[in-house]
Formats: C-alpha cells, sequence, structure tokens
C-alpha cells in the first residue's frame, strides 16, 4: 500500500490475522483501535470479550472472574472456545486483530491449527503477522496506573501521557472515565509476574516460525502506530 491510497482503499484491502503481541500495558489496545480505524478490520481483544462477560454475570463470565481479579490467566480452554466463535464471524473475512490472545503456547498452538484449517470458504488470506510491543518495568507500571478508559466507547487515556482534555471525562462522549479492576498496584505486579512466565516463550515460538516482528512500544504512540502499521503492511 503506498502514501496515495486511500481510505477506502484500506478499507477493502486484505489484512489477514494480525496478533499483538506484549506486556500489559504495552499498548496493545491503543495500537489496535488504531489498525481497526485504517483498515476496517475488527479488534478482537480476550481482555475486553472476558470483561463483557463478566459484566453480563454470563457462565464464561463467572468462571473467569475469580482469574481475572487475581491477575492470573484464565484456563486456556474457555478463551480458546470464546475466540473460535468471534473469529468465524463475516466481520473477519478481510483479516482481524487479535488484542490479548494467544497468551500461552498452547493457545498459540491452537490458533494455528484453526488458520490452517481455514476459517472461510474460499479465502486466500494473507499469512499471520505477529507483532509484538516491547517496553521496559517501569514504563509499564506508570502506564498502567495512569490507564482510564471510557465504558461507552472504549477509548483509552492516560493521566501522565495521554489525559482528557477535562479531567476524568470522555473527549469523545462525555461519559466519565473509570480505571480499571486490575489496574490496582497488587493485581498488577501480578499481571506482569504471569505474562514473564507465561506469555514472554511466545517471543522465541513466533520468532522461529518467521512471522514476528518487534517494535519499540516505549516511543510516542504515533511512532509506536507507523512502526505497527508497516509491520501488518508487509
Ligand atoms: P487484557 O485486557 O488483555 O489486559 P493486558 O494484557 O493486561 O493488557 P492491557 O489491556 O492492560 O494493556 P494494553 O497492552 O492493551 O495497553 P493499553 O493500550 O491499554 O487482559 C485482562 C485479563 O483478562 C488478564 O489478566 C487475564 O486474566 C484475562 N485474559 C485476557 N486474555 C487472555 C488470554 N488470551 N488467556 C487467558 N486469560 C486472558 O495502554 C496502557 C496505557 O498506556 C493506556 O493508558 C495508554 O493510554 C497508555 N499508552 C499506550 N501506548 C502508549 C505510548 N506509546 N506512550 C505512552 N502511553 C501509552
Amino acid at each position: 500500500m503506498d502514501a496515495a491510497t486511500t481510505l477506502s482503499d484500506r478499507k477493502t484491502v486484505e489484512v489477514g490475522p494480525v496478533v499483538l503481541l506484549g506486556a500489559p500495558g504495552a499498548g496493545k489496545g491503543t495500537q489496535a483501535k488504531e489498525l481497526v480505524e485504517s483498515f476496517g478490520i475488527p479488534q478482537i481483544s480476550t481482555g475486553d470479550l472476558l470483561r463483557e462477560n463478566v459484566a453480563q454475570g454470563s457462565e464464561l463470565g463467572r468462571k473467569a472472574k475469580a482469574f481475572m481479579d487475581k491477575g492470573a490467566l484464565v484456563p486456556d480452554d474457555l478463551v480458546c472456545e470464546m475466540v473460535a466463535e468471534r473469529v468465524k464471524r463475516a466481520d473477519c473475512v478481510r483479516g482481524f486483530v487479535l488484542d490479548g490472545f494467544p497468551r500461552t503456547v498452547a493457545q498459540a498452538e491452537w490458533l494455528n491449527a484453526l488458520l490452517e484449517a481455514g476459517l472461510f470458504e474460499n479465502q486466500a488470506s494473507k499469512p499471520l503477522v505477529v507483532v509484538n510491543i516491547a517496553v521496559d518495568y517501569n514504563e509499564l507500571l506508570r502506564r498502567l496506573t495512569g490507564r482510564r478508559s471510557c465504558p461507552t466507547c472504549g477509548r483509552i487515556y492516560n493521566v501522565h501521557f495521554q489525559p482528557p482534555r477535562v479531567p476524568d471525562t470522555c473527549d469523545v462522549d462525555g461519559s466519565k472515565l473509570i480505571t480499571r479492576k486490575d489496574d490496582r498496584e497488587e493485581v498488577i505486579a501480578e499481571r506482569l509476574k504471569t505474562y514473564e512466565r507465561q506469555t514472554l516463550p511466545l517471543t522465541d515460538y513466533y520468532r522461529a516460525k518467521g512471522c514476528y516482528v518487534e517494535v519499540n512500544g516505549s516511543q510516542p504512540v504515533e511512532k509506536v502506530t507507523a512502526d505497527t502499521m508497516k509491520a501488518v503492511r508487509r
């Protein structure tokens, strides 16, 4: 895609499956929203889907809540079933952005098998690209403790780096911003430990598969977006 490509062109190109990998707070959700906006493909955030299930009090939500509240991963079978149901919907036919999935080697193996089996009939899908957004530990802590989000439109803010124009208020729809339950310091520490133990090994896993690109996630949002877009256009 060149610089002259129009927004409507971008919304018809085939992108294929994109995995955004990275620690809690690395900016996966922020960058996923940029890809959605640029390419018109859906963001599939397992964290958002699980939080929706918790809020609705579904059976999945009831099972997932205890794990999420303490910063642990929800069991693979529950998460994979939820993802399988979502990626088979028609809006994923040109591609989709997986934000927060896979998070274990078992989930990655499951995803490979699903993609190899083919999601849609007659689909000539582009191969998987995995973008790892790398950010150091102290920066992650600052980002997570400062994060606020809009419960209505999902826009993400940060009191330190990307504050809303009016404190605690969404710029887009005026909703009162909220702090995620798992952004308390004790839960953040557990989430970062869980990441190191269970998700970090995926960087070597995908590097070995040849579909891995690392971007420096400590740069300003716009620069991370430019690097992520470059990786996705591959
Ligand atoms: P999930 O919702 O996926 O949370 P996470 O991985 O911990 O990631 P976050 O949403 O906290 O961070 P992010 O990388 O999206 O960063 P963001 O863009 O918001 O998962 C929650 C829980 O669900 C898990 O703990 C687990 O229990 C369960 N779960 C989910 N998926 C699962 C799976 N596959 N298997 C099992 N369990 C699963 O940015 C963070 C902040 O930084 C924001 O304030 C933002 O404004 C700011 N920011 C972003 N980029 C920049 C930048 N470049 N410069 C400055 N600030 C920035």
